[in-house]
């Protein structure tokens, strides 16, 4: 049963028509795509640093979404009138390959509107050190996030240490350069390579707990750096953030963002019920003013698949509670969510959940995008 129920309350991110206005190959299995943004688009396109697009596409007539972090510094994107991402190709996976193999310049693409809360506000009268610790794809939103720190703040510096295997898998390797470029001194690159071996030590191998206590040890004194910025694989982030916990850094200053590529997307579990058994759950929806009541046949099946089945309008995009574009209000009843690495602590105290994670503990539930 749908019914209307009010305005919503704040502007929901939705998919626009954008154009690609060029194809950028990076390496071997990474390119970045520029979409040009139309004047009435540009205030919906606006963007924090670190934040990312949900693209979504028809491929081999199934409706993919996957979600890329934008790759820009704001200015540039405001000079350009445009937004970038990086997509590098994963094994099987069906949008990197699309991307990396069919689009090209004039192709029509569905952007979602910028989403994520992987960002730290600027402050030109800051001084400020900021370290970010990236492996592979990771680096797209951190660009963006460091080279805004060094445009908006002329007295802070910024420190990469960026893993990959080999010099020709880096991406963004030329824009990196010009970084060091521009703001000479004020900007220092550590290169670490699995696949390569360099002259320093220190610099060969992957980045994990160890390698990162030797090198805060040798060239990053933990207590020196103000925001800390991590982006990579799960093992790789989570070593890092345990490494900053036992070094005492507070979390508000460790901004982090995990790429879980080999889980998200995994199909659904098959649900078997009884035919003509009741519904374990009632959940109602309220998503664009308009309130939906959705049954569930039991509580083990995520809200998001089930709201599909009555509003293929709901917002998702990852399905493994990564991106947090199925973010919502849980304004009456009580939900369990079976991982998240999307919303911060005080968003869960704020009663957000991710749909797609996220399962009634309530027979009844009430579930608000709009608010
Ligand atoms: S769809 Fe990505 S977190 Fe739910």
């Amino acid at each position: 049963m749908t019914a209307l129920i009010s305005t919503p309350a704040r502007t929901r991110p939705r998919f626009h028509t954008l154009t690609v206005s060029h194809v950028q190959q990076l390496t071997d299995e990474a390119v970045a795509i520029s979409f040009a943004v139309p004047d009435d688009l540009a205030s919906v396109f606006e963007f924090a640093p670190g934040q990312h697009l949900t693209l979504r596409a028809t491929i081999d007539g199934e409706d993919v979404r996957r979600s890329y972090s934008i790759c820009l510094s704001r200015s540039e994107a405001l000079l350009r009138k445009e937004v970038r991402v990086g997509s590098a190709r994963v094994p099987g996976g069906v949008m990197s390959t699309w991307l990396n193999e069919k689009v090209k310049p004039g192709d029509e693409i569905e952007v979602m509107s910028p989403l994520g809360a992987f960002t730290c506000p600027t402050d030109p009268g800051l001084s400020r050190h900021h370290v970010a610790i990236a492996a592979g794809s990771g680096i797209t939103p951190v660009l963006s996030l460091l080279a805004s720190a060094l445009e908006d703040e002329p007295s802070s510096r910024a420190t990469l240490i960026f893993g990959n295997r080999r010099t020709d898998s880096i991406m963004f390797l030329e824009e990196l350069e010009d970084l060091k470029n521009a703001y000479a001194g004020r900007f220092h690159l550590i290169n670490v390579l699995s696949r390569e071996p360099q002259e320093v030590e220190l610099f060969n191998g992957r980045i994990d707990k160890e390698r990162l206590e030797r090198l805060f040890g040798a060239l990053i004194p933990v207590d020196a750096v103000d925001e800390w910025y991590l982006c990579g694989p799960f093992g790789m982030v989570e070593g890092a953030r345990e490494l900053l916990r036992d070094n005492g850094v507070g979390d508000s200053h460790v901004h982090h963002e995990v790429f879980h590529v080999d889980e998200v997307g995994q199909p659904a579990p098959v649900i078997v019920t009884e035919p003509g058994a009741p519904a374990e759950a009632v959940v109602t929806i309220n998503l664009d003013g308009r309130s939906t009541e959705v049954e569930m046949p039991s509580k083990a099946e995520s809200i998001l698949d089930a709201t599909l089945r009555e509003r293929p309008d709901a917002p998702f995009s990852c399905t493994g509670g990564v991106c947090g574009t199925c973010r919502a209000r849980v304004v009456q009843g009580e939900v369990r969510m079976d991982r998240n690495y999307a919303l911060e602590p005080e968003e869960i105290a704020a009663g957000i959940v991710l749909a797609c994670q996220a399962h009634p503990v309530t027979d009844t539930v009430t579930l608000d995008y709009d608010a």
